[in-house]
């Protein structure tokens, strides 16, 4: 199948999410300038990753009337972050969704296997009883966000929404093989990998491109 008709799979469409996409990919981008603009891209990227977002009917007395609303209750989501990259997008979907925790899991690529290595594991106690976005700029082999997912499937969280920046499609054909019930939310959907497992176009190595590093 080919990988943009995998099921579960939203890939956004949008002419402000391609102009900020066009600035995470030119190269010349510096630091300051692409975590401004991965930080803009995530409040919008909110809107599709947050659309299953559970609510109950409140009445709200406005300064009018009494009016039927609907709101989130506690428990509230979970915003969970792959670091380090995950944070450029978990921040900006925290902001627009401030009631959520904030969960990290720590994961690096092996340079040599591209094999994903974990390293921290910081997680709210009740997360099971959360809706869970969990959060990726990238999408590669696939081998981060499938091990996070293991992670968070293992203690028992049911409710999860994947959303990244950027995907290729060998990651969305792994991620879903590995769990097929967890939608996909991305911004773009990419061509290939390399020869190293980098996306192509991409944007080169979020994290070092977010911090500086590199
Ligand atoms: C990047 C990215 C993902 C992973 C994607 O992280 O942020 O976590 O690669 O690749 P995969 O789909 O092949 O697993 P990286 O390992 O570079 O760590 P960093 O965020 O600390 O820079
Ligand atoms: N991780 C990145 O940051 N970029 C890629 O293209 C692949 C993995």
């Amino acid at each position: 199948m080919n990988a943009s008709q995998i099921p579960g799979l939203t890939v956004m469409d949008h002419p402000l999410v391609d102009h900020k996409l066009s600035i995470l990919r030119d190269h010349e981008s510096p630091p300051h300038r692409f975590r401004q603009t991965l930080h803009e891209l995530s409040w919008l990227l909110a809107y599709p990753a947050f659309a299953a977002l559970k609510t109950e009917g409140v009445d709200i007395q406005t300064p009018l009337e009494v009016t039927s609303c609907q709101a989130m209750q506690p428990p509230y989501p979970c915003l969970v972050s792959i670091l380090r990259a995950g944070n450029g997008l978990i921040d900006g979907f925290s902001q627009v969704c401030p009631e959520a925790s904030v969960g990290h899991l720590g994961l690096y690529r092996d340079h040599d296997t591209m094999a994903p290595i974990s390293y921290y594991n910081s997680l709210p106690t009740d997360i099971t009883q959360r809706q869970v976005i969990l959060g990726d700029p990238m999408l590669a082999t696939g081998g981060s966000a499938v091990m996070a997912l293991d992670t968070l499937r293992e203690i028992g969280v049911r409710d999860i929404v994947f959303s990244c920046l950027v995907a290729a499609p060998e990651g969305v054909k792994a991620l879903h093989d590995a769990h097929p019930d967890v939608p996909i939310v991305t911004a773009a959907l990419d061509r290939e990998l390399n020869e190293s497992c980098y996306i192509l176009p991409g944007l080169g190595d979020a994290g070092d491109r977010i911090y500086g590093t590199g």
